[in-house]
C-alpha cells in the first residue's frame, strides 16, 4: 500500500483501517488532494471548519498539519473512517484537542465557517448531508465538495443548489473537481427514513440514508432469507448487518437467542435498532455495536451462529478484504462447532477463503448468481 502523502508541501504518512490488511489500497485520493490544494492556493486562513466523508482522515490530517489549532468539526458514518484518522493522526504526531467528533445523524454547529466534503458514493446519503447542513449554515457559508471529474455533472449541481445554495465546479485537476457551494441560509427538511413490508416475514423494515439495500430487499438477503440454518441458536451475530434484516429474522426463527447486530455505518446499527424496535422485539435480546468488523466486541460474546452478507467494495473501491477479515473474526468469535453462514455472488469465490480459514466449508444452497455456503468451527 503508498503510504507516503505529499501535496502542497504537506507530508505525510496515510494508512486505511485496519492497518494491516490484504489490498492495496491507498488511504487518500485524488480528490483529496484537490481540496487541500485548493486549501493552500486559496490561502484560506484556519476557522472553524466541518470535514464530512473524510475517509481515512488525509483531509483532518493535512489541516491540523497546516496549523495545529485549525479548529476542526468532523462527521463520519463509517467506524474504519473515525479509526483510520484516530490512527493516522497519531502516527503523524498530529494533535486531536481542536478537533470535534460527530455521527452522521447529529447536526453540525451553526457557528461553523467552512465545510470541506468529499463526493459519497450514495447521492441519497449526499442529498440528506446538504439538507442537514441547510439546517445549520448561515447565508454565505462555502460549502467546498470534492470529487471525481466523471461524477460532477448539471444534475449534480443542481441537486446542490437545491438542497443547500448555488454551486460551480473548478478546471479539472487530476481527474478531479471542486465544488464551491453558497449556503444560502435556507432551511430544508431532511428525507424521511424509507420504510416497507417484508410481508412474507410479517416484518417492517426502515433505512436511514446511508444504510445498504435503500428501499427493497437485497437478493442475497432473499436467498438468504430462504435458506435460514435449522437448530437452535444462543448467539446470533448478523455481522454486517445494514438494516438489520437477517439479525431480526434468527430473532423469530431462534426464540430465545440473543442477536448482536454489527456494522461500519453508524446509520445502518441505528437502522438495526429501529426496525428491532419497530417489529417489537424484547429490548433484551437486541445488542447493536458500531465496529469494523468484529474488532471491538466484548472478548465474552461467543457465537453459535454468525450470519454474513459482505460487503464488495469500500467506497468506490471494489475490495474482498473486508470478507477476509469478517470470514477471520468471524472463526475467532464463534464457539467450538459454531457455524459461519455466508451469502455471495457466484464469481466472489467466497468457499475458497472459507475452506482456507475453516478447512471446511458446504455450499447449502445456489442459484444462477448466488451461494450459500457453510463452514463449522
Ligand atoms: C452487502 S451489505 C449486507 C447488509 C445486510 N446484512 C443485508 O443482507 O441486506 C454489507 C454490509 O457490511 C457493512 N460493512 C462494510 N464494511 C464493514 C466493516 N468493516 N465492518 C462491519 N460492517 C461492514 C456495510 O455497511 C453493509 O451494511
Amino acid at each position: 500500500m503508498v503510504s507516503q502523502f505529499s501535496c502542497a508541501g504537506i507530508e505525510l504518512d496515510l494508512y486505511r483501517y485496519p492497518k494491516q490488511q490484504d489490498s492495496n489500497l491507498q488511504a487518500w485520493d485524488a480528490a483529496d488532494e484537490h481540496l487541500i490544494k485548493h486549501i493552500v492556493d486559496e490561502k484560506i486562513i484556519p476557522t472553524k471548519t466541518a470535514i464530512i466523508n473524510d475517509s481515512f482522515g488525509a483531509l483532518q490530517c493535512a489541516l491540523t498539519h497546516i496549523d495545529a489549532a485549525w479548529p476542526l468539526v468532523v462527521e463520519t458514518d463509517a467506524k474504519t473512517g473515525l479509526l483510520g484518522a484516530l490512527q493516522n493522526l497519531t502516527d503523524n504526531h498530529l494533535d486531536q484537542v481542536n478537533i470535534s467528533r460527530y455521527n452522521s445523524r447529529e447536526l453540525l454547529p451553526t457557528d461553523t465557517q467552512l465545510v470541506l466534503m468529499k463526493l459519497p458514493k450514495n447521492l441519497t446519503y449526499f442529498t440528506h448531508q446538504l439538507q442537514r447542513l441547510s439546517q445549520v449554515l448561515p447565508e454565505g457559508i462555502q460549502v467546498i465538495i470534492g470529487a471525481k471529474a466523471k461524477n460532477i455533472n448539471k444534475s449534480l449541481l443542481a441537486l446542490i443548489e437545491q438542497n443547500l445554495g448555488p454551486a460551480s465546479a473548478s478546471l479539472t485537476w487530476k481527474k478531479t473537481r471542486v465544488i464551491t457551494c453558497v449556503a444560502d441560509g435556507k432551511v430544508r427538511p431532511s428525507v424521511k427514513e424509507v420504510t416497507w413490508p417484508v410481508d412474507e416475514l410479517s416484518l417492517t423494515i426502515s433505512n436511514l440514508s446511508n444504510v445498504f439495500a435503500a428501499n427493497k430487499l437485497d437478493i442475497g438477503a432473499r436467498i438468504m432469507l430462504d435458506n435460514m440454518p435449522k437448530g437452535e441458536f444462543n448467539t446470533v451475530i448478523d455481522l454486517g448487518c445494514g438494516n438489520g434484516i437477517l439479525g431480526l429474522r434468527a430473532a423469530q426463527l431462534y426464540a430465545d437467542a440473543n442477536i448482536h447486530f454489527v456494522d461500519d455505518s453508524e446509520m445502518a446499527v441505528a437502522s438495526s435498532e429501529h426496525n428491532w424496535q419497530l417489529n417489537q422485539l424484547p429490548a433484551e435480546r437486541g445488542h447493536f455495536h458500531w465496529d469494523d468488523c468484529l474488532t471491538h466486541l466484548d472478548s465474552e460474546i461467543s457465537a453459535d451462529l454468525v450470519l454474513c452478507n459482505p460487503p464488495f467494495h469500500q467506497g468506490e473501491a471494489i475490495t474482498d478484504h473486508i470478507a477476509w477479515q469478517m470470514f477471520l473474526d468471524a472463526r475467532r468469535r464463534l464457539a467450538p462447532g459454531g457455524l459461519l453462514q455466508v451469502v455471495g455472488n457466484r464469481h466472489l469465490s467466497y468457499h475458497i477463503k472459507l475452506q482456507r480459514i475453516f478447512k471446511n466449508c458446504k455450499t447449502v444452497a445456489s442459484n444462477g448468481k448466488f451461494v450459500i455456503l457453510q463452514a463449522r468451527k
